[in-house]
């Protein structure tokens, strides 16, 4: 089975002084629901880059990782305003979010550019949370599959170790921060979808261990079923989780639809 895998995105919120004690008490809230569980399951959390170093530091040897929200095209040179993936490492993070809806639509970033990020940050050692998904417009016109194959196309030309190192997200662009989550069945269509197409792009047990999250307006109450699809093996997590209750809350629902509670 594949390992369930639990992402906080904090994206621009948050200031330091608030987030100083969110993984004592995610740890906490989650600690005892989930003794017995041990290291069948990941939870990430990403805060914003000025944030890492203090929350890598407040890890200790709990089993929350950290992640960037993003990462710099190589390990040093002229490109004001990025952040190294060495840097990123030095300060004790586990992964890279890449490909993020608002970096795509916002910050206009590219399938060029979000292509050299991942290999960057692989290279470094990160692992990679590749993000893909689709707007309304392409949903209403029947275009989701094209746009999400689109979007993974670029990812063809790694090698198949560096895609054992990335978890693949499905987050469509509607339903993110919305409070419209995809229903399970659409998300279940998608990923098994995505799935597929890493079996034609790199073989079947890569396929068969790829992990793809769905992101979109999860929150406790609809972790359980969302994580009962039998494609989706973990969640990233916007609003729900500025709260560790909240995402504890998430993250304890979603081990309930792989029935691991
Ligand atoms: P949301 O955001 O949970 O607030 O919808 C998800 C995301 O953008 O990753």
């Amino acid at each position: 089975m594949r390992q369930p895998f639990f992402a906080a995105n904090w994206k621009m919120n948050k200031s330091i002084a608030e987030s100083g004690a969110f993984i004592s008490s995610l740890v906490d809230k989650l600690g005892e629901s989930a003794s017995g569980i041990g290291s069948q399951f990941a939870v990430v959390v990403a805060p914003p880059y000025t944030h890492l170093g203090l929350l890598a530091d407040s890890v200790g040897d709990s089993r929350v990782q950290i992640s960037a929200q993003n990462c710099g095209v190589a390990k040093s040179g002229a490109f004001t305003g990025e952040i190294s993936p060495s840097v990123l490492k030095e300060l004790g993070c586990d992964w890279a979010i890449i490909g993020h809806s608002e970096r795509r639509h916002v910050f206009k970033e590219d399938e060029i550019l979000l292509v050299a990020r991942s290999k960057a940050a692989l290279t470094e050692s990160l692992g990679v949370i590749f993000c893909v998904g689709e707007t309304l417009q392409d949903r209403r016109a029947g275009n989701t599959m094209k746009v999400v194959e689109g979007q993974l196309r670029s990812l063809g030309q790694l090698s198949g170790n560096s895609l054992s190192r990335m978890v693949l997200a499905y987050e469509p662009v509607w339903a993110i921060g919305t409070g419209e989550n995809a229903t399970p069945a659409q998300a279940e269509e998608v990923h098994a979808f995505m799935r597929e197409w890493v079996g034609k792009a790199f073989s079947k047990d890569a396929a068969e261990a790829v992990r793809i999250l769905y992101g979109g307006s999860v929150k406790p109450d609809n972790a359980e079923v969302i994580m009962a699809q039998p494609d989706v093996d973990g969640l990233l997590v916007g609003g729900a989780s500025l709260e560790p209750v909240t995402f504890a809350g998430v993250v304890l629902g979603g081990l309930k639809g792989k029935k691991l509670r």
